[in-house]
């Protein structure tokens, strides 16, 4: 029988070098998506899709992202002095909301690096990978519930994919394969940032992924790939080759908030389907005379 997925890796070493000099002293993923830290979006993305515990990927400069989940003590009895309860439960919350493991990755060697430093807290079971640059709004389910279903009926790896413009498929990993059904593919060529002359597709990998444990093995032999680092998307090649690999084209609109536009739509994207500020937010955007 296949096993459950419980377990997801959640790089966060990323330098943010798109965002200076904001990341100079903050890492992008406690950047706000209109008040709440981008990385906790993403944790609750993988709460709310079942997943018991996130695996953070950190470097240099990254201990706040740890913190964010940890107690503060001394901000709770703050709260509670005043008699700021709601404010208390949302903090409160926030530490007890699932089982983190830190894991320092010393140095930037790349994506499938970094994933690789997770192999012995995830063990010999399917895992996630979720990259906290790419947010996802869904109004059906969250993305990786969305994954987690398409495993649960073919029993397979998936990961996530999207058309993008033919002119942006060097800034991505680009999949091709045959589609067999609606959105769904048999991946047959994995490419990561191909020149443009030679990409196989405009079917861009956005960042979700749903890995067997072998992809460990598969990474611990990978060579340093384009731009010298050691890629997932090259493990995920032998991957396809020597098993299966769906390709899964998401419901939901992707922003890449590792990018001053991606930044922006999300925050207004997000702001619009919040009750308390979404229906202001909508005057202010119609009002502009644009
Ligand atoms: C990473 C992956 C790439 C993928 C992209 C999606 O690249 O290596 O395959 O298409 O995320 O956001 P990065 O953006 O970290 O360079």
């Amino acid at each position: 029988m296949k096993k459950q997925v419980k377990k997801a890796i959640i790089p966060v070493a990323g330098f943010g070098t798109r965002l200076l000099p904001v990341t100079k002293s903050v890492p992008k993923e406690l950047l706000p998506l209109v008040d709440v830290p981008a990385i906790q979006v993403i944790v609750e993305e993988c709460i709310a899709s079942g997943i018991e515990e996130v695996v953070l990927i950190t470097g240099r400069g990254k201990g706040g992202i740890a913190d964010h989940f940890d107690y503060n003590y001394e901000l709770e009895r703050l709260l509670e002095e005043r008699g700021k309860f709601e404010l208390l439960e949302k903090v409160r919350d926030i530490s007890s909301m699932i089982r983190t493991v830190s894991i320092r990755q010393k140095k930037p060697l790349g994506l499938g690096h970094a994933v690789l430093c997770a192999k012995d807290v995830v063990g010999d079971e399917p895992f996630l990978v979720l990259l906290p640059d790419d947010i996802i709004t869904s109004t059906y389910v969250p993305v990786t519930r969305q994954m987690l279903d398409v495993y649960d009926k073919y029993g397979e790896a998936v990961v996530s994919v999207m058309e993008v413009p033919q002119e942006d498929v060097s800034r991505y990993g680009i999949v091709a394969g045959e589609q067999w059904s609606e959105g769904l593919y048999r991946v047959r060529t994995l490419i990561e940032k191909p020149d443009i002359s030679f990409a196989p597709s405009n079917m861009a990998i956005i960042g979700r992924y749903l890995l067997p444990p072998v992809v460990f093995d598969y990474l611990q032999e990978t060579k340093p790939g384009i731009d010298g680092e050691v890629q997932l998307t090259d493990a995920l090649a032998r991957l396809s080759r020597e098993r299966a690999l769906i390709g899964y084209e998401f419901k939901g609109d992707r922003h890449d908030i590792g990018d001053k536009l991606g930044f922006l739509t999300a925050n207004i994207s997000i702001g619009l389907q919040r009750e308390d500020i979404g229906p202001e937010l909508r005057k202010f955007l119609k009002s502009l005379d644009l």
